[in-house]
């Protein structure tokens, strides 16, 4: 008996060493100490000894029950310490835990970049819908029923059709549909750029996407001339590019300006010598703009005998991918996280 006491009291203070957690130290009591637990299974067993024995093995047991019911006590006691000591003091070598941190898309970067840029300028921004009417993306600025840039091929048209039998819904194509509205909305003299999402049914390769964003820009005042619209354009260009960056002006047909022109800068990369991002022109054509046309005035509610506008328009895309080098339009809209995780 004294040998099974003594072994129980062995094992009890090996486990017990080995506590680490108090799931074990609870396993440990319920074990040894409960009163189903070995050692009181023990006690349970003096009964069946012979006097002498019993009283002897009896003054052992009770000191042994009492002994590891003492470390019982004092393993638990140092268990609870460490917790306390682990949560008030934290262990500063240890390495940090890794967060993860969302990257912007290369787009919104040159977005804020050029509303960084026309807000210093003394422009608002403001935003239109991307959902608009044939009205706004085309009639009201100058485009004539009959003009390509209607045609099924180029623009998405929502199928439902107005009284008339039309269909008047389509996803703008172009930031230009928030003109008539800015104007409508905030009358003359008016400065404000729109960035915005544009879309159009184009087949998609490596320099065409059917989504894509444009940054829409809009001054009108008195007496807003051509003169006005060249040296702006050039300011624009050196404070995207550069102070040296250079511009020329070559005439485009845009609807709702006249004239229209094509604002070319020189390469930002090659500074005019030549390369592959210029295609070795030396020249990178980045803005569509012109004055804006007298009728588009009258649609926005502006009398074009007082007032005279500019009007300018940048492909996001197209900056982001001289900016950034890259090769190919889709990635933008790819969710490809290699690609988005450089920026
Ligand atoms: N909306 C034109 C396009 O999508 C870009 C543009 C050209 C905007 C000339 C303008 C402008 O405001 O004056 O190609």
């Amino acid at each position: 008996m004294k040998d099974k006491l003594n072994n129980l009291r062995n094992k009890f203070l090996q486990e017990l060493s080995e506590v680490k957690d108090i799931n074990y130290l609870r396993s440990i009591e319920l074990k040894y100490l409960s009163r189903k637990g070995e050692l009181s299974e023990m006690l349970h067993e003096l009964k069946d000894l012979g006097d002498d024995l019993r009283q002897e093995a009896g003054i052992m047991a009770n000191r042994i029950k009492k002994e590891l019911q003492e470390k019982f006590l004092e393993a638990e006691k140092l268990l609870n310490e460490d917790k306390v000591q682990a949560t008030s003091s934290p262990d500063v070598t240890l390495p940090g835990e890794k967060s993860f941190h969302g990257h912007l898309n290369p787009i919104t970067l040159v977005q804020n970049e050029l509303e960084d840029l026309f807000t210093s300028l003394g422009f608002s921004v403001i935003d239109g819908p991307e959902l608009e009417s044939d009205y706004y993306n085309f009639t009201a600025l100058n485009v004539p029923p009959s003009h390509p840039a209607r045609d099924m091929q180029d623009t998405f048209y929502v199928d439902s059709k107005n009284k008339e039998g039309q269909f008047d819904l389509l996803m703008r194509t172009q930031t230009s549909s928030v003109q008539i509205r800015a104007m409508q909305k905030y009358g003359a003299p008016l400065k404000a750029v729109i960035p915005g999402r544009c879309f159009r049914n184009e087949a998609t390769d490596a320099r065409h996407e059917h989504t894509f964003y444009q940054v829409e820009g809009l001054v009108i005042d008195k007496d807003i001339n051509f003169s006005n619209l060249k040296s702006f354009l050039e300011i624009v260009g050196q404070r995207l590019f550069g102070p040296n960056t250079k511009m020329r002006m070559r005439p485009k047909f845009f609807p709702f300006v006249e004239p229209g022109n094509n604002a070319e800068y020189t390469c930002f990369l090659c500074r005019g010598k030549g390369c592959r991002v210029c295609k070795y022109t030396g020249w990178l054509e980045i803005v569509g703009a012109g004055l804006v046309h007298p009728e588009v005035l009258r649609a926005g509610g502006i009398d074009p005998d007082v007032y005279s506008g500019l009007a300018f328009g940048f492909g996001l895309n197209r900056l982001a991918m001289l900016k950034y080098n890259i090769n190919d339009v889709r990635l933008f809209n790819s969710n490809d996280l290699k690609f988005l995780e450089q920026f």
